[in-house]
């Protein structure tokens, strides 16, 4: 490892000689105009500041490959804090930095040509110098900074240096590198600090945990100031609520640095100045393995002395001196040809699902993946039967999780495969976990062999302890769960809030009657109804997929418990006894929109009372408050993800109850499941297309696409699926965006009476009653929720305004049928809180 160059010794000697002799002020922290830096005699003119802690100058990145540079003094490998031109060195020779007369700092190579400027010619500039602070500044004679190097940072930030809408950090491409590579460190558009990998093929983000939302990541998304920097004590504070700080923080003239590394970890480091070493005294990703794009295409990354990368059976390196390249396979997987799987246990590869579905059994996950020719391998999870096709295998890693399973495709007539169980056996993945404390360790070597007798003698150790802690664990566990039975005894329950109640579990099972009356049966659990002593009837909702500690499961619930709205399920209790984790809910007599919507619809029960219109407008206006109130005024700004009219309850006089929010959020709080539903959450029909893709963030516009399904749905009567479908058998293949484009050129038109289409679109049903303004209007607000790209959806507060005011026009002038009328709502409705609708006249 060559990283001190005879540069740096020469530089370094040059300034012990200047720090023995300090008090002679001969060395030079500033640039005059007119000066400058020649690459040559780099040792005699470098700029220190004041205090001598940074250097700045020509720092040697390769044989003959120089950069203008700023570096920690005191640090033994002269570690780069900042580079002007990092991805375009210069010569070795006849290369200069020069404050040029016209006032800008420029770095020329040795034919003349400027590579980098600080672009301040024109300006009255007098001097560059570089602060104790590390910063490079460039300024007039009065000391008016015109440009300094903080406001371009590259991979680290120093004390007071933000990160900003207009600032990140991109990682070194390799160790000791100058050049950019793939990771950085920025502000998204929803204001939230992000690590992201951006590579050549794919792009993800992977630090704050991609499966939790932003508040469960402890951020905000509500602040765009997007300024984010720690100061010299090392506590970092940013406006997304991001905080954290060093563990050795304090004032002790310690020099920190933040850096974005080469292997996409961000981490936070302490010079100890007396040996020029550095510590890391915090680290974004306590796993290295979560970090995304390290393994290339097909790799997975294990532990072993350090995070390393492997290929699986029948797969080779791509090129063993750069793993993010990945693995090629060995063989060809040619559509249509005989496919067997071999199953890969305790790993898994993030993202690129061609769809997910839970419980289903394996066999039926197995033909998904074999029928598509897209489909390389799939993620099965036992017990839960979670299934997740995989397009394309990326970000592959040992995975804790017992029960996940990769099964990769391989053709039959592969010989080289051992077919059953491929490379891991999941031992590694006890490691997994543990290898979580903060220290310098990089990539290791990157290796693909293990060695054994390191890795067996940590994994003793490994089970040794953890047996001790499944000891002691289950011991505090016991005791709690005794003294919380306990208490259950003494007071009969615990009130968490009023009118909100631990129920127990024999209360409930005496209220359902033994759980026999199950009136639903969702993805999240089924439902049964009952009726307590006190002759209320209620839902019971068994949730019994959810094992995370009883005060989560009770805090979550505590949040969704004071959620008081008339449009949405009113949470009564729960029950939280080991296994059993239930929902207390009102109930709801009408059952779930999709009876009263589709119910009839094939024809089986045409005895069925139809929808009429009027109670179909106040559904949607119903749903739209509910999602508004939960979106923008609720204190917890829940995002609901999974509206359909499953969800969507009718009281006596079908008035909307939303039901299941804030149910994701139970969920994704829990370690087994949470994956699946930050995947995929959600129903299928029914998901905003952002859900599928990954690394996009998830916020309250996913509902908004939802809802816009089901305005769809309200107006036609009809599962959007299937009318797709069948409008699919007549012209190519459809799908809701197709629908809706097609809408909104149907809307566009302006012939003054119902057109026929819409005549022919509305749930014939209704035999013609409806209000056809209303009818328009609701879908031209149903063709803009569902728009593909979610900033372009209107929000949900503007949604009940359209609503109401498409309302109130019904209740002036609904049934007069009048063409005058008609053109009047028009010009009404361009005027109500200033939506312009525009409708068919
Ligand atoms: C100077 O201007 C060039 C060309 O517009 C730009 O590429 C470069 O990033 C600028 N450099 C700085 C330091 O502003
Ligand atoms: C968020 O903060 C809470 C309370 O301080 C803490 O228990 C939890 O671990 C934090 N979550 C994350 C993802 O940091
Ligand atoms: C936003 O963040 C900035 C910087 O952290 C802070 O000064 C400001 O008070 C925050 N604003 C709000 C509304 O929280
Ligand atoms: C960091 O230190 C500050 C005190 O300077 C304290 O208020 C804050 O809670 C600490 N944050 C963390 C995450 O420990
Ligand atoms: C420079 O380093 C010394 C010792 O490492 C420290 O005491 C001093 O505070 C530092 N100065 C600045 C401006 O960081
Ligand atoms: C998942 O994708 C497969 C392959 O494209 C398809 O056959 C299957 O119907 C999909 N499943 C669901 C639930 O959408």
């Amino acid at each position: 490892m060559n990283r001190v160059h005879g540069l740096h010794l020469i530089v370094l000697t040059s300034l012990c000689c200047v720090a023995l002799s300090a008090g002679e002020g001969d060395r030079r922290s500033v640039l005059w105009r007119g000066g400058s830096i020649a690459v040559e005699d780099a040792a005699d003119s470098v700029l220190v500041s004041p205090s001598g802690n940074f250097s700045c100058g020509f720092y040697k990145v390769a044989t003959n490959a120089y950069t203008l540079a700023v570096w920690f003094t005191a640090s033994a490998d002269a570690t780069v804090a900042w580079t002007a031109n990092r991805d375009t060195p210069v010569n070795g020779v006849g290369s200069r930095a020069e404050l040029r007369k016209d006032g800008s700092l420029v770095l020329q190579d040795y034919d003349g040509r400027v590579v980098w400027s600080t672009n301040t010619s024109g300006t009255p500039a007098d001097r560059a110098q570089l602060l104790d602070t590390g910063n490079l500044v460039v300024s007039d004679a009065a000391g008016n900074r015109l440009w300094q190097s903080f406001d371009w940072p590259t991979d680290t930030l120093l004390p007071e240096q933000p990160v900003t809408r207009y600032r990140q950090l991109v990682s070194a491409e390799a160790r000791g590198s100058p050049y950019s590579g793939y990771y950085k460190f920025y502000f998204d558009s929803s204001n939230i600090l992000n690590l992201m990998y951006d590579g050549p093929e794919i792009s993800s983000n992977y630090w704050p945990d991609p499966f939790k939302k932003w508040w469960d990541n402890n951020r905000t998304a509500f602040n765009s100031s997007r300024h984010g920097s720690f100061d010299r004590r090392g506590v970092f504070t940013a406006s997304d609520q991001l905080q954290f700080n060093a563990s050795d923080m304090g004032d002790g003239g310690v020099m920190r640095r933040l850096t974005l590394d080469y292997d996409g970890n961000l981490r936070l480091y302490s010079l100890d100045a007396a040996a020029g070493r550095w510590h890391v005294t915090w680290v974004a990703v306590q796993r290295q393995c979560d970090v995304h794009g390290l393994c290339g295409r097909y790799g997975i990354c294990t532990y072993s002395q350090g995070p390393t990368c492997s290929c699986p059976d029948g797969y080779v390196p791509h090129d063993a001196s750069d793993w993010s390249k990945g693995c090629r396979r060995t063989f060809d997987v040619r559509c249509g040809e005989d496919v067997a799987f071999a199953e890969m246990r305790h790993t898994d590869y993030w993202g690129f699902d061609l769809n997910y579905t839970a419980g289903i059994s394996f066999d039926t996950c197995r033909r998904l993946c074999l029928v598509d020719c897209r489909c390389e391998a799939f993620g099965y999870r036992q017990g839960t039967g979670e299934c997740y096709p995989k397009i394309s295998l990326w970000n592959g890693r040992v995975m804790s999780i017992p029960y996940q399973t990769i099964y990769l495709k391989f053709p039959t007539g592969a010989k080289n495969l051992n077919p059953s169980l491929l490379h891991f056996d999941g031992h590694t993945c006890t490691m997994d976990e543990r290898d979580a404390t903060v220290s310098s360790s990089y990539l290791h070597g990157r290796r693909n062999t293990i060695n054994f007798i390191y890795f067996y003698s940590f994994l003793a150790v490994v089970f040794v302890v953890e047996a001790i802690f499944v000891v002691v664990g289950y011991l505090f566990v016991f005791r709690a769960d005794s003294v919380a039975a306990g208490r259950v005894g003494d007071e009969g329950y615990s009130l968490v809030f009023s009118h909100f109640r631990r129920f127990t579990y024999d209360e409930l099972s005496d209220a359902t009657c033994g759980f026999r009356d199950e009136i639903a049966k969702g993805g999240t659990g089924s439902v049964y109804k009952g009726v307590l002593e006190d002759g209320r009837s209620i839902a019971v909702k068994r949730l019994d997929e959810m094992t995370q500690a009883d005060e989560v499961f009770r805090s979550e619930l505590s949040v969704i418990g004071r959620i008081n709205h008339m449009n949405l399920v009113r949470i009564w209790g729960f029950c939280s006894e080991h296994p059993h984790r239930l929902l207390v809910s009102e109930f709801v007599e009408n059952g779930s929109l999709d009876r009263a919507l589709f119910d009839g619809d094939d024809g089986e029960d045409n005895t069925g009372v139809v929808l009429p219109w009027r109670s179909r407008y106040k559904i949607a206006v119903g749903v739209a408050k509910a999602l508004a109130y939960l979106h923008h005024e609720c204190l917890e700004w829940i995002v609901h993800c999974d509206v359909k009219p499953e969800n969507i309850l009718l009281d006596g006089d079908f008035e909307p109850k939303v039901t299941d929010f804030g149910l994701v959020k139970l969920l994704s709080r829990d370690a087994g499941s949470h994956m699946a539903l930050s995947r995929v959450q959600g129903t299928r029909g029914y998901i905003a297309p952002e859900c599928w893709t990954v690394g996009r963030s998830i916020n309250g516009k996913a509902d908004v696409y939802s809802f816009g399904v089901v305005l769809l749905e309200l107006v036609r009567g009809q599962r959007v699926c299937d009318w797709v479908a069948a409008a699919a058998t007549a012209d190519g293949a459809w799908n809701v965006q197709r629908l809706a484009a097609w809408l909104k050129e149907k809307l566009k038109c302006d012939d003054g009476e119902l057109p026929a289409w819409l005549e022919e679109l509305v749930d014939a049903r209704l035999r013609g009653d409806f209000n056809h303004v209303q009818a328009a209007g609701l879908l031209e607000l149903a063709v803009s929720c569902v728009d593909g790209e979610p900033s372009r959806r209107p929000s949900m507060s503007t949604v009940v305004h359209k609503l109401i005011s498409l309302d109130t026009i019904e209740h002036h002038l609904y049934a007069t049928h009048e063409l005058a009328a008609n053109a009047a709502v028009v010009s009404l409705v361009g005027d109500v809180g200033g939506h312009q609708l525009r409708l068919p006249c």
